[in-house]
């Protein structure tokens, strides 16, 4: 089983990827090959400032090596570091009906949100298929927002078999239901776009303020809280953590007595405590960056080998040979 999952490097990464995305795609690194890549090329859709996609694309690497990414188990690579993607994006692009693209969610999301669209965040879809395709991949851990995605690429994948010929493997979504869409401090999704993120590497204090400050609502301590799952720290704390202690401060909410600002303290701590290997981790990688590099231009030359023969057999099929 072949497993492939992308990141962009367009801000720091917040715990909706890490539950999301990363931890589900580093568990999959033991059951199959796993390419995994920073999605640099994605990225130029939306974030224009080269110094600052330079540093994001160094604190993902930094972000998922930390975090338990495995080079001697999965392939890591920066996506430009395998241009040929962009060529067979090219030949899939010519498969894909614009009202497809028309239809995405994300991209009308950002339309809807005021954001000007570029060509490339219209085709992001496509390079995306690309990404996907030239691995033969099966499986794709993403979260539940880049679901539509991937459905997009069965759709072009099974439209290019039909034309030329068997060339691609039909890919899956692998989403883990309770992660799919970890809330932000303001309760929607968690999301860089929307300010509402907490890093999984955020700076103590910063941090600590940040879940002290999450809005509640101005029922008393003493009141029973029958709806106590929905409250955004409740949520927060089953990730983080022990499933007794987020299950015993759920409880003490439901039946009254537990006050918010005990709650969230609770909250701050176990997340404070479950990313601190990660985080010593991190330190350490970030003083050997001559490794980080190398892990890099290993995974490239990886994942180029297999990319060339896949863009070769489309080629073929399609006549460019
Ligand atoms: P953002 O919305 O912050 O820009 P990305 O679009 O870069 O995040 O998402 C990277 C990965 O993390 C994707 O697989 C996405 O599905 C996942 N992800 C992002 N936010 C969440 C969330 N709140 N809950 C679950 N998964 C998420
Ligand atoms: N669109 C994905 C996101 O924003 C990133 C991505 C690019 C990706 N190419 C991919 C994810 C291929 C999975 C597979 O999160």
């Amino acid at each position: 089983m072949r497993i492939l999952s992308g990141i962009q490097p367009s801000g720091a990464l917040h715990l909706g990827n890490y539950f999301g995305m990363m931890r589900p795609a580093i568990e999959l690194q033991e059951q199959g090959e796993a390419y995994y890549f920073i999605a640099n090329y994605h990225s130029m859709t939306s974030l224009f400032d080269a110094a600052e996609r330079r540093k994001n694309t160094l604190d993902v690497a930094l972000d998922f090596l930390a975090c338990g990414l495995d080079p001697k188990k999965s392939v890591f690579f920066r996506q430009s570091d395998v241009p040929e993607v962009t060529e067979l994006s090219w030949l899939l692009t010519t498969l894909t009906p614009m009202g497809l693209l028309e239809r995405a969610h994300s991209y009308k999301d950002k339309v809807a949100k005021g954001i000007s669209a570029n060509h490339g965040l219209f085709a992001y879809p496509v390079l995306m298929a690309a990404d996907i395709l030239i691995y033969d991949s099966n499986v794709v851990p993403v979260g539940r927002d880049q679901k539509q995605h991937v459905e997009m690429t069965r759709d072009i994948a099974s439209k290019f078999n039909e034309q030329y010929g068997q060339t691609f493997v039909i890919p899956e979504p692998r989403i883990r239901d309770e992660v799919a869409l970890v809330p932000g401090t303001d309760g929607q999704k968690m999301s860089k776009s929307y300010g509402n993120t907490i890093e999984i590497f955020g700076e103590e204090k910063a941090t600590r303020k940040k879940i002290m400050g999450l809005v509640m609502d101005s029922r008393t301590p003493a009141e029973p809280k029958p709806d106590a799952e929905k409250n955004v720290a409740v949520q927060l704390l089953k990730l983080v953590a022990p499933p007794e202690v987020a299950k015993d401060f759920e409880d003490r909410l439901r039946t009254g007595g537990l006050g918010y600002g005990d709650l969230k303290k609770a909250l701050f701590e176990n997340y404070w405590n479950y990313f601190a290997d990660a985080r010593a981790k991190r330190a350490e990688l970030a003083a050997n960056l001559d490794y980080v590099n190398g892990v890099l231009k290993d995974g490239a030359a990886r994942a180029r080998a297999l990319a060339q023969q896949v863009l070769k057999r489309a080629k073929v099929a399609s006549g460019l040979d």
